[in-house]
C-alpha cells in the first residue's frame, strides 16, 4: 500500500478541549469480523468497519481467496462466507503494516489445501513471527519465514493439523488468535493457556459466530485456558463494530490532562481487556466516567472525561497487556502529569510497528521531557514546561498521534513528519482533532483543515 512519506501534521497550543465525538470502528474487531464472516456459512453484514489500511489488507486478502465482499460504503460490508473453504490466491497476500492481518491469517492458511505467501511492509517484515511459526509447526503446519530470524515473508503450504496444548510464552492476543483459528481447522482440541489475559475479541467473536470456545479461569492466578474443538463451523451473523478504544485513547488523555476540558465519546468499545487506560488515568487522579449500554457481544458505551492536573504512577505487571497499544499515549499523559511515572514489563513495546520505547523516549526528549529508557519500559519525569518540537513518526501511527496530542500542550508549533501511517488505524484523525481541539490561535484550525 503506498503512502506519502512527505505528509506532515502541524499542531499548536489549545485553549480548550471539548466536545462530543465517536471514533472509527475498532481495528482488532474489524479484522476479526471480516475474517470470521469470510470463513462462515452464509452472508453477514458488517457495519462500523474501520476503513483503515490495516483492515483493508485483511479484506483484500479474503477477496483474493475467492470471498465475495460487497462494499455498501467504506464502513459497511456484505460478506458472503466461504464455509471455511478459501481459494488459492494468485499473488502474495499483502498484509501491509498489520501484524494482526499476518498472524491471524497464518493460522487460517496453515490448514487450507494450497500454498500461500504472506508479505508485509518493511516494519512488518522485521516483526517476530517465530512465535507463531513454532506452535503452528507443532500442529503439523508447513510454514517458513524467509526473513531473518523466521520473519516475513511467510510461506505456507496447507497441511492437516492436529490440536495441541500450548502455553503462550509471550502475552499476545495475535498469537492466541492465530492458534485458535488454526485449531478450528485441526483434528481434536487445541488449547491455549495465557498467563496474563490479553484482549479476548477472538473468543467473543467465535462465540458470536456460533463456535464458542471453552474458557477455564485458573483459580489461583490470572491465567486462562481457551479450548476450541476442531471442525467447529462458524455461522454468518450481522455485526456492528463499535468505536476503537485505542483511537479514543488520544482524546481521552488529551481531555484528562487539560484542566477544565469536557469530552464525551459515544458508541465506544469498552471491553475490559482493552480499557486499562481508564484505570491508569484514575490512579493518576483523572475525573472520568464510563457507562456501558450494550454487552451483547462486545461491551459498548460512552466515556466522559473532565480535565484536571494528573500525577505520576507506576504501570507494570499483568496490567501491561491491557494497555499495550496505549503506552505511547500514556507516556504523553506521564509527561503532562506532576511527578514521576514508571512503565515496566513492557518488552513487547520494542517489537510493535516500531520500537515504541526508543521512539517515544526520543520524541518526548525533543519536547523537553526527561526520560530514562529501560529494556522493558521508561521512567518519565513529568511536569516540565514543553517546547514545540519537530519529530518523526518512525512510520508508526500511534507514535504520530501521541506526539500530535503532546503538541497541543507545547509552546509554539509542533510538526510531526511522515504522518501517512496514521491511515493504518485512524484515517479521520485530523478531522476529529479539529472537532475537539480549540486552538489558541483561532485562525489555525482552518489552516490545519486545509493542510493535507
Ligand atoms: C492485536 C493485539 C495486540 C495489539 C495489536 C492488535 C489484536 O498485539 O498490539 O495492535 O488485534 O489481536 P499483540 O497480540 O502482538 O500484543
Amino acid at each position: 500500500m503506498s503512502r506519502s512519506p512527505t505528509s506532515t501534521l502541524a499542531v499548536r497550543p489549545v485553549r480548550q478541549i471539548s466536545g462530543e465525538l465517536s471514533v472509527p470502528g475498532d481495528k482488532s474487531l474489524s479484522h476479526r469480523a471480516v475474517l470470521f464472516s469470510a470463513l462462515a456459512d452464509g452472508t453477514s453484514v458488517i457495519t462500523g468497519f474501520l476503513p483503515g489500511e490495516d483492515c483493508i489488507c485483511t479484506m483484500r486478502a479474503m477477496q483474493a481467496m475467492g470471498v465475495s465482499i460487497e462494499t455498501e460504503s467504506q464502513t459497511s460490508l456484505i460478506v458472503h462466507g466461504s464455509s471455511g473453504k478459501l481459494q488459492p490466491p494468485l499473488e502474495p497476500l499483502d498484509c501491509g503494516n498489520s501484524g494482526t492481518a499476518m498472524r491471524l491469517m497464518a493460522g487460517v492458511l496453515a490448514a487450507q489445501p494450497f500454498k500461500s505467501r504472506l508479505i508485509g511492509d518493511a516494519s512488518l517484515s522485521g516483526r517476530p513471527m517465530k512465535r507463531i511459526v513454532d506452535p503452528l509447526r507443532k500442529m503439523g503446519a508447513k510454514i517458513q519465514g524467509y526473513g531473518e530470524k523466521h520473519t516475513a515473508p511467510l510461506e505456507i503450504e496447507g497441511a492437516s493439523l492436529t490440536g495441541i496444548d500450548y502455553a503462550l510464552p509471550v502475552a499476545s492476543a495475535q498469537l492466541k488468535s492465530c492458534l485458535l483459528l488454526a485449531g478450528l481447522f485441526a483434528t481434536g482440541t487445541t488449547s491455549v493457556t495465557e498467563k496474563t489475559p490479553t484482549r479476548d475479541h477472538t473468543e467473543r467473536l467465535l462465540a458470536y459466530f456460533h463456535a464458542p470456545p471453552l474458557i477455564d479461569i485458573h483459580p489461583k492466578s490470572t491465567a486462562r485456558t481457551i479450548r476450541i474443538r476442531g471442525g467447529t463451523r462458524l455461522h454468518a451473523r450481522d455485526f456492528s463494530v463499535p468505536g476503537d478504544f485505542s483511537s479514543a485513547a488520544f482524546w481521552i488523555v488529551a481531555a484528562a490532562a487539560f484542566p477544565d476540558s469536557d469530552v464525551t465519546i459515544t458508541n465506544l468499545g469498552l471491553n475490559e481487556t482493552r480499557t486499562g487506560l481508564l484505570s491508569v488515568l484514575l490512579r493518576m487522579g483523572a475525573h472520568l466516567n464510563e457507562t456501558i449500554s450494550d454487552s451483547s457481544c462486545e461491551p459498548v458505551g460512552v466515556v466522559r472525561i473532565y480535565g484536571r492536573k494528573l500525577r505520576g504512577v507506576r504501570i507494570a505487571g499483568a496490567e501491561i497487556a491491557n494497555v499495550i497499544d496505549e503506552l505511547p499515549i500514556i507516556s504523553v499523559a506521564a509527561a503532562l502529569a506532576e511527578g514521576v511515572t514508571e512503565i515496566r514489563d513492557a518488552h513487547e513495546l520494542r517489537v510493535k510497528e516500531t520500537d515504541r520505547i526508543a521512539a517515544m523516549a526520543q520524541n518526548l526528549r525533543a519536547f523537553g521531557v526527561t526520560v530514562d529508557e529501560h529494556d522493558d519500559g521508561m521512567t518519565i519525569h513529568g511536569g516540565a514546561t514543553l517546547k514545540a518540537a519537530r519529530v518523526g513518526s518512525f512510520g508508526d501511527h500511534r507514535i504520530a498521534m501521541s506526539c500530535a496530542i503532546l503538541g497541543l500542550f507545547a509552546k509554539g508549533e509542533t510538526v510531526i513528519e511522515d504522518t501517512g501511517c496514521i491511515a493504518t488505524s485512524y484515517p479521520t484523525f485530523r478531522e476529529d482533532l479539529l472537532k475537539i481541539a480549540h486552538f489558541q490561535d483561532t485562525g489555525f484550525a482552518s489552516l490545519l483543515g486545509a493542510r493535507r
